[in-house]
């Protein structure tokens, strides 16, 4: 384990996860902390290594539709987003088969899994070797900031996992969008890579409940989360003494201690590539705080304006 990280090593990767051992993998989103879905042990291991509660469910990874369709029951709805959006940033949650191979675990004994095709290059060939569903969380601790990069992971779990698949800055950068379609009316419960525009352009006529504050379902997404360890606060209009900034746009707030741009074009897109990593840059226990310029509350915006509310407290 002195050194985890590998460049491509998919076959070390595969061997690794056949024999029940845990690989961290990069995908469009972010890195995930891949294990068999189907063994029970690996699955527990997962849990274990992010310190993450078991009420919470995982996301199953797959290389293919038809893989997807082994494990879970598709509607009409489902499948009209599975051929538009996959492989990419869209998770779906659907209920399990009965004779779904998945751990109770992974899915924390509901009725339904949560599963989708990953669009990266590294990823896709991994999920295609392998041929095992993959449960992948992302790869850091349980409520801390995800990773994007190798060396994040490194930082937060390199002790504890055998191989970290290395394939650069995560293209998207914030995680894949979730929407349940286990029930009558689609609800998204966590926004994210693809917004939610997209969908609702697919689905035309479908009325699409925004149910990401209201609903339990998403057990993850209720609590602290992707916390950084200074106090951090959205929408800054000035920089207060000893805050560090976390600017947008070509006109940041000054002066600060330190600064990060996530874009100085004012591109949701490319801000939200560099959220997680900027966010890690700046959080520095001799800065007092995070103040973050407002974001504009669109496209990918809304989904990183619901992750930095999930970070300030
Ligand atoms: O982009 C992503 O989705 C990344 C990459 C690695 O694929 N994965 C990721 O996993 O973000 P994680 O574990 O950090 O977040 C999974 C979320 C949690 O909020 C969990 O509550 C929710 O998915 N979830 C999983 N199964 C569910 C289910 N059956 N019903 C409702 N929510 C579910
Ligand atoms: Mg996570």
């Amino acid at each position: 384990m002195a050194n985890p990280i590998s460049i491509q090593n998919i076959k070390e990767a595969v061997d690794l996860i056949r024999t029940g051992r845990l690989v961290a993998f990069p995908t469009e989103t972010v890195y995930g902390l891949a294990g068999d879905a189907t063994n029970s042990d690996a699955v527990a291991a997962i849990f274990k290594i992010k310190g993450r509660p078991s009420f919470n469910p995982l996301i199953i990874h797959v290389c293919s539709l038809a893989e997807a369709e082994k494990l879970v029951i598709f509607n009409d709805v489902a499948r009209s987003l599975a051929e538009n959006f996959w492989p990419g940033a869209l998770t779906l949650v659907l209920p399990r088969r009965e004779n779904c191979p998945v751990s109770l675990l992974a899915g924390s004994g509901l009725e339904t899994l949560a599963i989708r095709i990953p669009k990266s290059e590294i990823a896709l060939k991994f999920l295609q070797a392998v041929k095992l569903p993959i449960a992948a969380p992302s790869a850091n601790k349980s409520g801390s900031v995800s990773p994007t990069k190798a060396e994040h992971v490194l930082e937060s779990l390199g002790d504890s996992i055998d191989l970290i698949l290395d394939g650069g800055t995560c293209q998207i950068g914030i995680e894949s969008t979730i929407i349940d379609l286990s029930t009558n009316d689609p609800c998204v419960l966590r926004t994210g890579g693809i917004p939610i525009e997209s969908l609702e352009r697919q689905l035309e006529n479908i009325q699409i409940v925004k149910g990401v504050d209201h609903s339990p379902k998403a057990p993850g997404m209720l609590s602290r989360h992707y916390a950084t360890t200074i106090p951090l606060r959205m929408n800054a209009e000035e920089v207060y003494d000893g805050e560090a900034l976390l600017a947008f746009g070509g006109r940041p707030l000054g002066p600060a201690v330190a600064i990060a741009n996530l874009s100085r074009a004012g591109d949701v897109n490319e801000a939200a590539a560099n959220l997680f990593d900027m966010m890690r840059k700046l959080d520095k226990p001799e800065y007092k705080g995070i103040a973050v310029m407002e974001i504009p509350n669109v496209g990918l915006g809304v989904a990183i304006n619901d992750r930095l509310q999930r970070a300030c407290h």
